[in-house]
C-alpha cells in the first residue's frame, strides 16, 4: 500500500492508530512521564503522542518518519501547543535512523509500525540499544482477540501467524528479552474512530480527484477497508500499546 494513500486517507486524523485522545492520556498516565523525560517516536506520524505529551507532562523528544506530509503535520501541532522547544520531527527510515543516532532515551516508542524490525522480535531488538537504564519501551502492535476464519487475516492484509492472542503476545514479549509493565488496549468504539473515521475523508477525496492517478487504488482500499472491518476486523483484531522494560 502506498505512502500516498495513508497520507489521504488519514488526512483528518491526528492519532494515526487505533486509540481515542481520551486512550493516550491514559498511556501518558500509566507510562509514568515526568517533565524532562527523554523520548524517540519511530514512525511518529503526525506526532501528536510527542507533542501533546510534551505539553500535558513535559516531555522532550524526537519523532522520525518516513512521511513528509505527516511530518508537516506534526511541526505544525508543536507549534500550535507550542512545544516546539522540546519536540523536533525528522525525516527518516526509523530502522536506518536508529543506526545512526546517537545516546539513549528514557522511553522509546514505536506505535502501530513493528514491520520496521521486521515484526515484534526484530522491532523490540532494534529498540533495545536506545532505551536507557531504568527506561521503557512502548509498543503498539495488534492481536487477535479471537480465532480469525480462514483467510480472514489475509483479508485484513496480515498473516495469521503474524500476531497471536493476548497470551501469545506475552509470550512473545518474554521470548524478546522484555517485561510487560502496563497496557492500554484499544475497543470496539476507538478501532470505528480510527477506521470509520478515514472513509469520508476518502469518499470525498475520491469525489474530488476522480482522475487521480491513485483514485482506482483509493477506491479499493475504500472498499477493502469497509467491508473487512465490518466482517472480520472489529470481531477478531485487536490492539494495544504495551508497555515494556529490558530484563535485567
Ligand atoms: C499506523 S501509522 C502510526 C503513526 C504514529 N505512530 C501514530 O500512532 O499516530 C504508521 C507510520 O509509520 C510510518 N512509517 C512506515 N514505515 C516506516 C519506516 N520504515 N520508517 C519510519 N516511518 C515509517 C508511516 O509514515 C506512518 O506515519
Amino acid at each position: 500500500m502506498s505512502l500516498r494513500l495513508h497520507e489521504i486517507a488519514e488526512g483528518r486524523n491526528r492519532i494515526l492508530n487505533p486509540f481515542t485522545d481520551d486512550k493516550l492520556e491514559l498511556l501518558g498516565e500509566v507510562a509514568r512521564l515526568r517533565p524532562g523525560t527523554r523520548q524517540l517516536d519511530l514512525a511518529c506520524g503526525k506526532g501528536e503522542m510527542l507533542c501533546r505529551w510534551a505539553d500535558r507532562h513535559g516531555v522532550e523528544g524526537v519523532g522520525v518518519d518516513l512521511s513528509e506530509v505527516f511530518l508537516t503535520a506534526a511541526r505544525a501541532r508543536a507549534a500550535e501547543l507550542a512545544v516546539q522547544d522540546r519536540v523536533r520531527f525528522e525525516h527518516g527510515e526509523a530502522a536506518a535512523y536508529l543506526r545512526t543516532c546517537a545516546g539513549r532515551f528514557d522511553v522509546v516508542s514505536c506505535v502501530g509500525a513493528t514491520w520496521i524490525g521486521g515484526g515484534l522480535r526484530g522491532t523490540i531488538e532494534l529498540m533495545l540499544p536506545k532505551v536507557e537504564p531504568g527506561g521503557i519501551l512502548l509498543v503498539g502492535e495488534p492481536y487477535w482477540i479471537s480465532e480469525p476464519p480462514p483467510g480472514a487475516a489475509e483479508m485484513l492484509g496480515f498473516r495469521r501467524e503474524d500476531f497471536g492472542t493476548l497470551g501469545d503476545t506475552l509470550d512473545r514479549f518474554d521470548a524478546a528479552g522484555v517485561e510487560l509493565l502496563e497496557m492500554v488496549l484499544a475497543d470496539h468504539d476507538s478501532w470505528d474512530r480510527y477506521v470509520a473515521g478515514q472513509w469520508w475523508t476518502m469518499s470525498d477525496w475520491l469525489a474530488a480527484n476522480p482522475g487521480d492517478p491513485d483514485a482506482g487504488a483509493l477506491r479499493d482500499m475504500l472498499d477493502r477497508s469497509r467491508r473487512y472491518h465490518l466482517r472480520y476486523g472489529r470481531q477478531h483484531m485487536g490492539w494495544g500499546v504495551f508497555v515494556l522494560r529490558p530484563v535485567a
